[in-house]
């Protein structure tokens, strides 16, 4: 499989997203629940030194609980604040605490220096679609008022006042995820994260299939009401029979009926599914 690198993209918005930090407190990173492994970029890590570190594992809604669980416990081991969420219903109540937590010695410092009720500055990051802009709208919705530029110090930013103690940059940094790592690539993809052609839909059902019958056991038969097997294309094959889905000469339709199965995975009809476990990268990690 091969995937599209943008490095041209990359360096610019890293520039960008360098040059935005200098104003913010703390880094609200934004990673998916289903692939906090893959969906985290290792770049901000050397962009975001010294910054406090907010990580929201998002679209929990769709992920595996026990597995959110985890990756929550490891990450905040490793001296993120973590918290689990669905920006599409936004409560600002438990982000504002943990944004409070991971600024308390900027917080102590203001106040130490008779700055009382600075607000904190916030900056969003992630890579494409994993929820920024629905979680700058949600919270924006709630509490939106525009603070516009601040003449020599946020020359061309806007802000957005989520609360009296917090703003946030307007516009979210974008990274791109490490795609040089095939596994990376490939659950991107089964997210539905990146543009679907640049990777063969046949064999992303494949090994969506293959997943879910080693780690799922049972959701593709509640899905599908088929026999499960380790041999995926079979599986396939006795989907498209059982859901009538044939070509007109009769053949088994696999092309509509792997789009149908990528279609379902990204729509959560499998149920709550998570294609990481910390267990699977630990090792790399560490
Ligand atoms: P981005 O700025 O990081 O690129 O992501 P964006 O907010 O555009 O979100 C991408 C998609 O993910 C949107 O769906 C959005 O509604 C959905 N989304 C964001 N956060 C969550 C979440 O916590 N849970 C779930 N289930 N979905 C989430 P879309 O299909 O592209 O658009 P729409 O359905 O909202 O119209």
């Amino acid at each position: 499989m091969e995937y599209q690198w943008y490095p041209g993209h990359m360096s610019k918005a890293k520039r960008e997203i360098k040059d935005s930090l200098k104003l913010v407190d703390v880094i609200i990173e934004l990673i998916d629940a289903r692939i906090p492994y893959s969906s985290k970029n290792p770049d901000i890590d050397e962009l975001a030194a010294n910054k406090p570190r907010v990580l929201l594992l998002n679209k929990a809604d769709m992920a595996d609980d026990k597995r959110t669980a985890e990756f929550k416990e490891y990450y905040e081991k490793k001296g993120y604040f973590v918290l689990v969420t669905n920006a599409r219903n936004g409560n600002l109540k438990p982000v504002m605490n943990v944004v409070r937590e991971a600024c308390k010695e900027k917080i102590e410092r203001d106040k130490a220096r008779g700055m009382i009720n600075r607000p904190i500055r916030a900056m969003i990051l992630g890579i494409p679609n994993v929820g920024k802009s629905t979680f700058i709208n949600s919270y924006a919705k709630k509490a939106c008022t525009k603070t516009g530029d601040k003449p020599g110090v946020t020359t061309g930013k806007q802000w957005i006042r989520l609360s009296k103690e917090l703003e946030l940059l307007d516009t979210p940094g974008i990274l791109w995820p490490k795609f040089e790592d095939k596994a990376v690539g490939l659950h991107i993809a089964m997210i539905g994260s990146i543009n679907e052609n640049l990777l063969d839909s046949n064999e992303l059902a494949l090994k969506l299939l293959e997943f879910l019958v080693k780690e799922y056991p049972g959701a593709v038969n509640a899905r599908y009401g088929v026999e499960e097997k380790e041999d995926s294309l079979q599986l396939l094959y006795d989907i498209c029979f059982k859901k009538a889905c044939m070509k007109k000469g009769g053949e088994p339709d696999t092309d509509r009926m792997a789009f149908t199965v990528t279609d379902d995975f990204r729509g959560g009809r499998f149920g709550k599914i998570s294609l990481e476990k910390v267990s699977d990268y630990i090792k790399r990690e560490d």
